[in-house]
């Protein structure tokens, strides 16, 4: 029987054509997070299984789409289906309440759920996240929603929308959760079962169903600000009016209810229309009781996390220009008796930050120029018996096929001169 080395089904490979949007991307929301304060943190891929048991046990994610193994020590782990519970976990075991101010943290890496794969929804998939931990001020809340809603906008996107929706602390939940059984109570055995389900031990995931029946029945649902407790209320009119105040665009969706459990007081999404069925780029909220509920101090926190995939899918669709990549050299050896000396210039090149290629396995003209082109080179140096005997090389021009005699000693100057700061 021959093996399988096929790729995991959910996962791709991500090639070195497609790694410039990954590069951007990071790079962008590296330098918006900065600008706000936030520093990145790093943690491990996996966790004690226990610690996402704890923090969203209600959830899918936990009950359904866990990769969990037992290690060779008979340690129950997981890989992180999601980085806020490890970023807790992180905030405890490192006594970072102890740090004077409050945390702003962001990470970045891949993130794993046994999910049916389709577009926009894989197995393994990469987040950029943020939490800023230490404060249940809104303005807290407001700022991840306006940094998000910056980064979002530096990198080009159209026609994005934030909602935003408060689903209370825990002493507003038995209320709002009894006015959704109240709204939807005349209609039960018209609902799915999973629904009917829900209606009894989770009714605020009910709004969060993509059932279509249930759609027409929500249409006319109370304005669930009502049933908030007056200081969360104020909290949430609070980060309203901070975004009104910097004319962040978002629109109020009482039906927001986001999948994880662990969400307080309020919760935002960013989606596009452009993306199908796998709308939502960005999800986040307040997550005030998680940090205790893992042990720790009580610790109020908001944040938010995108998903990669889904953000370059939506790049791709909008045809966002990215950055090209820096200039490239490509040296010529028209003979292998010249190939040391190209070596010294490809060198001498890169000492000054100039990315250059060589290939060896080629000594003619055409071959060199046809590959050339191949790797989209920018520019060409031309080193054969010509060159050698005028101590000029031919450097061309791959875009306008203009080429100009440099001597050797000049090439560095040739490259720095045209191309300036660009290539930095
Ligand atoms: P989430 O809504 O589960 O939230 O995921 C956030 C984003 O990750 C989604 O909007 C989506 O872009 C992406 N995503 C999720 N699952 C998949 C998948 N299977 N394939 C591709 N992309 C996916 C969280 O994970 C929270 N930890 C966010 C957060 C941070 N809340 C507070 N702080």
């Amino acid at each position: 029987m021959s093996m399988d080395y096929s790729l995991p089904r959910g996962t791709q490979d991500i090639l070195p054509d497609e790694i410039n949007y990954w590069n951007h991307v990071e790079q962008t929301a590296k330098h918006i997070f900065s600008l706000y304060n936030f520093n990145e943190i790093r943690t491990p891929i996996f966790e004690s299984s226990n610690l996402f048991n704890r923090v969203i046990s209600e959830s899918d994610i936990v009950k359904k789409e866990m990769y969990t193994f037992t290690d060779k020590g008979n340690r129950e782990l997981a890989l992180r289906p999601e980085g806020t519970a490890s970023i807790a976990r992180a905030f405890i075991t490192n006594n970072l309440s102890r740090a004077p101010q409050h945390s702003k943290l962001f990470y970045k890496g891949p993130m794993f759920r046994y999910e049916r794969p389709q577009a926009g929804r894989y197995r393994q998939f990469h987040q950029i996240g943020v939490e800023s931990i230490g404060s249940d001020h809104p303005f807290s809340d407001a700022e991840v929603i306006t940094m998000s809603y910056r980064l979002f906008t530096s990198l080009g996107l159209r026609n994005v929308k934030i909602y935003i929706n408060s689903v209370g602390s825990d002493t507003c939940r038995p209320v709002i959760e009894a006015r959704i059984k109240q709204f939807l109570a005349s209609n039960l055995s018209q609902l799915s079962e999973n629904l009917q389900e829900k209606f009894k031990n989770n009714p605020l995931k009910i709004l969060d169903s993509k059932d279509e029946t249930l759609q027409t029945y929500l249409s006319g649902l109370p304005d669930m600000r009502e049933a908030l407790s007056q200081q969360s209320k104020d909290h949430f009119n609070f980060v309203i009016s901070y975004l009104d105040h910097l004319n962040i665009p978002f629109e109020y969706k009482p039906t927001l209810v986001r999948g994880l459990d662990y969400y307080t007081e309020t919760v935002f999404e960013v989606v596009s229309e452009d993306l199908g069925a796998q709308n939502s780029i960005c999800g986040g909220g307040r997550y005030n009781n998680l940090i205790k509920n893992l042990g720790g101090p009580h610790t109020p926190a908001v944040g938010f996390a995108f998903g990669m995939e889904r953000l370059i899918m939506l790049l791709k669709k909008q045809s966002i220009p990215i950055p090209k990549r820096p200039v490239l050299v490509y040296i010529a050896a028209l003979g292998k008796e010249y190939q040391m000396e190209c070596l010294n210039i490809a060198e001498k090149l890169r000492n000054n930050m100039i990315n250059v290629t060589i290939d060896y396995s080629k000594v003619d003209f055409n071959g060199h120029i046809k590959l050339a082109q191949k790797m989209q080179a920018d520019y060409m140096i031309i080193f054969g018996e010509k060159e050698f005997e005028s101590k000029q090389v031919s450097i061309k021009n791959l875009a306008n096929r203009h080429q100009d005699d440099v001597p050797f000693a000049g090439i560095t100057n040739y490259f720095q001169t045209i191309l300036g700061d660009a290539h930095v």
